[in-house]
């Protein structure tokens, strides 16, 4: 049965692509520091080497034990805002530990690899609907490391004959509805999770009060504050408390309700992408882009909507004015990806999206 590395298969969307490869009959084996990310989000079955990607010895003693067909690399730093301040750490860890995985890989031969990229690759839109021919100028350390790295798979692949799929993702969201595992990031910047915390804090009369959000969030989500880490299950239509601030988001810019429009993408359906993508390896020749997103908008105000729908808790919130950088309507052209991976998303509801991201915020575990 093929083997299959997962670097950062203990963070959020890596456990889940962990379960999908299982349940596609693959032998996952995960490679991860734990700088971020959850032991407990890797099924006991499933081989765990804690190691780092800076350390190229222990990725050689990896490759060494197992006999891998293919690489999934999620492995990197994600937070915008941090990548700004601290540009270092993002080249550092995103760009260094990918060079060591590719150096590793060609030294052992292993030429298949999915790289976890994002839309943050493509900067400012110049467009609405954004297709992989949109130029790529990322406007941030986070968005120019994971650019840097789809440059070097380029230069590997002409050089080595590397087979690479990079997936540029949108706004991951949701949880496995069966899997015991969701989004978990700490912080956590982006929008679903900080407002069904919040929900779930109101709904316990607890909510917090606005501040300490994150400047910007990763991938081009808006950003949301961060509300209290383990909520206990609200009541099904439980008061309102005050406090869901959503400093520097604005409600001023040209979209119906005023407020940013963004491409949610479930994270089942990313997974879904990532074996048709093991897939077209058997096929393709050199590096290949694709973008993986819904390919419908949602404003802020409807995200808050479908929450309070989902939670049955009305959300008391306030919309700052809006800061500098965050541009109006990001929505994914996926045509390509559906047409030469035949990838479909099944989640293609905000309601449903949401539902199993909250039932995974009022009952997880880490
Ligand atoms: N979450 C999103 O909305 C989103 C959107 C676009 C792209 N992406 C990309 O998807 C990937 C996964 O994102 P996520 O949300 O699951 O993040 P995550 O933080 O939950 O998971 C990343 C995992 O990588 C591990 N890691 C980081 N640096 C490492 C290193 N040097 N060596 C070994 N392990 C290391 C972390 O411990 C963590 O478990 C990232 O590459 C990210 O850039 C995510």
């Amino acid at each position: 049965m093929a083997k299959i590395l997962v670097c950062g298969g203990a963070g959020y969307i890596g456990s889940h692509m962990l379960r999908a490869l299982a349940a596609a009959g693959f032998k996952p084996v995960v490679f991860d520091s734990l700088v971020k990310g959850h032991l407990e989000a890797v099924p006991p079955d499933i081989p765990f080497i804690r190691g780092d990607l800076l350390d190229i010895q222990a990725l050689r003693r990896a490759f060494s034990e197992y006999n891998f067909e293919a690489v999934l690399h999620f492995a990197a730093r994600i937070e915008v805002g941090e990548s700004v301040k601290e540009p270092g750490l993002y080249y550092h860890n995103n760009v260094g530990g990918s060079l060591n995985l590719l150096l590793v890989m060609r030294e052992f031969g292993v030429n298949r690899l999915v790289f976890s990229s994002t839309a943050a690759v493509y900067g400012n839109p110049v467009q609405e609907r954004i297709d992989e021919a949109h130029p790529c100028a990322p406007i941030n350390p986070y968005g120019r490391s994971k650019w840097m790295v789809e440059q070097m798979i380029e230069d590997f692949s002409v050089a080595d004959g590397l087979k690479a799929v990079c997936l540029r993702y949108f706004n991951a969201a949701g949880a496995d509805p069966d899997g015991g595992i969701g989004e978990a990031h700490n912080p956590e910047s982006h929008l679903i999770p900080n407002i069904l915390k919040a929900a779930a804090a109101s709904a316990r009369g607890t909510a917090q009060q606005a501040g300490n959000a994150q400047s910007v969030a990763p991938d081009g989500a808006p950003a949301a504050p961060p509300g209290p880490s383990s909520p206990a299950a609200p009541a099904p239509t439980a008061p309102a408390a005050p406090g869901l601030g959503l400093p520097g988001l604005g409600n001023d810019y040209p979209t119906p309700d005023g407020t940013c429009v963004r491409d949610y993408i479930h994270v089942c359906d990313l997974c879904q992408a990532h074996l048709l993508a093991l897939n077209y390896l058997d096929e393709c020749t050199g590096k290949t882009a694709f973008n993986l997103g819904s390919g419908t908008g949602y404003s802020i105000m409807q995200v808050i909507e479908a929450a309070e729908r989902v939670s049955g808790v009305k959300i008391p919130y306030t919309i700052g004015p809006r800061r500098a950088g965050d541009a109006a309507v990001l929505v994914a052209d996926s045509s390509r990806a559906r047409a030469v991976l035949g990838w479909k998303p099944r989640f293609d509801n905000l309601d449903t999206i949401v539902k199993t991201a909250w039932d995974w915020e009022i009952g997880r575990k880490f």
